[in-house]
């Protein structure tokens, strides 16, 4: 069984549950990463865990080094990875508090360093990505939630926004013709170059916020930090689960 890493989003810049045994910051190829690279044990199993936006929250999603922050996960010797991320929900079935193990995603991001083979001398690789997340990874999550009574939706197509700003109403209605349940700001260029690195890459998103115009109240920072504080319990559970099926399939 492969090494798991968790990549927290935001509300998690530590992981709830996590003993933690060694924090080390870490220089790749590719530059810093987000954070201090953690070691830990999360219900008695060993994982990795990184916080995307930085110890203190100070990166917003297009100014994370995406690169930086896997190659780091793969050179901990990491092959599996659960992305944590809040996001908006579009379909009607995704009202805040659901939590989400999307199938899909679309990127609408720009301006960010989208791959590893970036420079002439890396060469030309085109992975294929028809399906941007491990179903395995996934399964074992859905799993998890069953133990550990969580609802999840299973599937759905997380639309990427560029940010840091929020939609625009015309654009969260786009992006629902376009077939999104959900929209955040993190999943692109991270799952991308997961699968140019070979490693298993699945998200557990957890809706803050209805998506722009899609409800009559004002989106706010306040509102969203109080949801991710609804949503931790039970994200906690089912990651501790997680942790225990998968040290339980590894023998
Ligand atoms: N849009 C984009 N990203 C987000 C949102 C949103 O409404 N909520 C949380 N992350």
């Amino acid at each position: 069984m492969s090494v798991l890493a968790i990549i927290g989003g935001s509300g998690f810049a530590a992981l709830p549950g996590l003993e933690v045994e060694e924090s080390r910051p870490v220089e790749t190829r590719y530059g810093a990463t987000s954070a201090s690279l953690i070691r830990g044990l999360l219900n008695g199993q060993p994982l990795c865990f990184l916080a995307r936006h930085g110890a203190e929250h100070r990166l917003a999603p297009h100014r994370i080094n995406y690169r930086a922050n896997i190659q780091a996960l793969v050179d901990a010797g990491c092959s599996s990875v659960v992305a944590l991320g809040a996001v908006g929900g579009i379909h009607p079935s995704c009202p805040p508090g659901t939590l989400c193990v999307p199938d899909q995603l679309i990127d609408y991001t720009y301006g960010r360093v989208q791959s590893f083979y970036n420079d002439e001398a890396d060469g030309v690789c085109h992975v294929d990505f028809s399906e941007p997340y491990s179903p395995v990874l996934r399964q074992q999550l859905i799993a998890a939630a069953a133990v550990a009574e969580t609802p999840l939706y299973e599937g759905g197509t997380y639309g990427v926004s560029q940010g840091p700003r929020l939609e625009t109403a015309a654009e969260i209605r786009r992006m629902a013709r376009d077939g999104c349940d959900l929209v955040g700001m993190t999943a692109m260029p991270e799952a991308a170059l997961a699968r140019e690195r070979d490693l298993d890459y699945a998200t557990l998103a957890f809706v803050v916020n209805w998506g722009a115009g899609l409800s009559d109240e004002a989106i706010t920072m306040d509102a969203i930090n109080e949801q991710i504080g609804c949503c931790a319990d039970a994200i906690g559970r089912l990651l501790a689960v997680f942790a225990e099926q998968r040290a339980a399939l590894s023998g």
